[in-house]
């Protein structure tokens, strides 16, 4: 299929860099439409681990062109932090990176007052990355938002800053917080706007051209269906549309040009920060925890863990459109005896088969369970399906039956190699 939509179908750390890097090898084109620097995707080449935050997956491979789109929210010094590293890593930026002149600048103001709201909150936080996310989309759609165009026009970007700065300054002190300066904010980001100004375009156009030129683009969605600010766990979520749809939004590309969705899931479950996880074990946490897994890929926070859930899924199947599924970390179920597959959630005496959209209700949310043997043995080294242990294959066809969704990769390591193509 040429053109692919790859979406997270749980809460996030799915997998979705390992993947975009093994489907990156028949793609042209590799774009990030929605979030910004809370996104962590791994991606581990021998002995060398990467961490993209902001810059798509694909820029790993050469001769892919990796397009940052209007969705996305840029922090500047962040981005360039993060090239500055790759560069380090003898990874080749100059040429294949292109960001949106359209994209919204997260500032040090967003960053304090996403702290700071935390903070207030209390008991009640949302558990965020402290990047600054929610206040950046916040100021966009308020439209009072600074963009990537205006920091390449240093002085409308200082004067739009000034306002800025002063109007975010009361809010800070309301806060508590201390007001910032806008002499330091406005040298570090012109000084940041020059550096990235050789990579600033209307990413809109270069799609377009793309996909006249028959070029197979390949979008790399961060967060997962149930942080989308619409169909998530509202309010535990992000603030971007992390579902299929957010593809389109975020980049300028019509829906009629997606050929394929692809939807990545752990073999389990997890979350990191606050919100509804009806399938949260303490024993699958402790296992997964104690083999050194599950830790925040951006924060180093421990993530939440539970069993596989299938209602969550499903949802996500019908959400994002979802043709195809990637499965992966099947082999962090390896030593386990008896697996649990959650159905079905049980609430106030009835049977739910779609996640409530209330999270308190949500929250009330008790799994029912399924269970199924587990193989017992390792799966790291299987290259296909037949290779895998009877009981890991009918366990994926389980899940992917549950989900609604043709099985077509699992993933059996962090390594490009340790992938199935089914
Ligand atoms: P993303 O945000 O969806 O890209 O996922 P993260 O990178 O935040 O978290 C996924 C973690 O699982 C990373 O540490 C990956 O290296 C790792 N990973 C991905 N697929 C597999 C797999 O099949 N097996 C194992 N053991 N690790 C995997
Ligand atoms: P990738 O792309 C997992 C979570 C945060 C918090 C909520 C809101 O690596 O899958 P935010 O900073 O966005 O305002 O935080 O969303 N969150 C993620 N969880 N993976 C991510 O990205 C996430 N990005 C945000 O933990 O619960
Ligand atoms: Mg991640």
């Amino acid at each position: 299929m040429a053109n692919i939509v790859l979406v997270g179908a749980q809460w996030g750390d799915e997998g979705k860099g390992k993947i975009i890097d093994v489907l990156t090898g028949t793609s042209d084109v590799v774009v990030r439409s929605q979030g910004g620097n809370n996104a962590g995707h791994t991606i581990v080449h021998g002995r060398k681990k990467f961490v993209l935050r902001l810059i798509p997956s694909g820029i790993l491979r050469p001769n892919k062109v990796c397009v940052i789109g209007n969705g996305v929210v840029i922090d500047p010094i962040a981005l360039l932090g993060e090239i500055e590293e790759l560069r380090a890593q003898g990874v080749k930026i100059d040429g294949n990176l292109l960001i949106s002149d359209c994209a919204h600048l997260v500032l040090p103001y967003h960053r304090l007052i996403d702290e700071r709201r935390e903070q207030l909150k209390g008991k009640q936080k949302i558990g965020t990355t402290k990047r600054g996310i929610g206040p950046a989309y916040g100021d966009k759609a308020a439209r009072v938002g600074l963009r990537m165009s205006d920091l390449m026009q240093p002085p409308v970007f200082s004067a739009k800053l000034q306002v800025r700065v002063r109007d975010n300054n009361q809010i800070l002190r309301t806060f508590g917080a201390k007001p910032i300066s806008f002499k330091q904010v406005e040298a570090a980001y012109l000084e940041a706007g020059v550096k990235l100004r050789p990579f600033v375009t209307n990413t809109v156009v270069y799609l377009h051209r793309a996909l006249a030129a028959k070029k197979k683009i390949l979008f790399e969605g961060a967060q997962g269906t149930f942080l989308d600010l619409d169909h998530g766990t509202y309010p535990y979520v992000t603030s971007s549309n992390t579902t299929a749809g957010g593809a389109c939004t975020g980049s300028g590309v019509p829906p009629h040009r997606v050929d394929e969705v692809m939807g990545v899931m752990k073999a389990y479950t997890t979350r990191v920060g606050e919100g509804p996880l009806p399938s949260e074990d303490a024993g699958i946490t402790n296992m997964l925890h104690g083999m050194g897994r599950e830790f925040g890929a951006v924060t180093g926070r421990a993530r939440r863990c539970g069993w596989f859930d299938a209602v969550a899924t499903h949802f996500a199947t019908m959400v994002n459109g979802i043709d195809s599924l990637a499965v992966t970390n099947l082999d962090g179920l390896d030593s386990v005896e008896v697996i649990k597959i959650c159905t079905a959630y049980r609430l106030d005496g009835k049977t739910l088969d779609v996640p409530p959209s209330d999270h308190q209700a949500f929250a009330r949310c008790e799994a029912v369970y399924e269970e199924m043997p587990g193989w017992k043995c390792s799966t790291e080294k299987a290259r296909s399906f037949k290779e895998l242990p009877p009981a890991a294959r009918r366990y994926l066809q389980r899940i992917a039956a549950l989900t609604g969704a043709k099985l077509a990769v699992v993933s059996v390591g962090p390594h490009r190699d340790q992938t199935i193509h089914v």
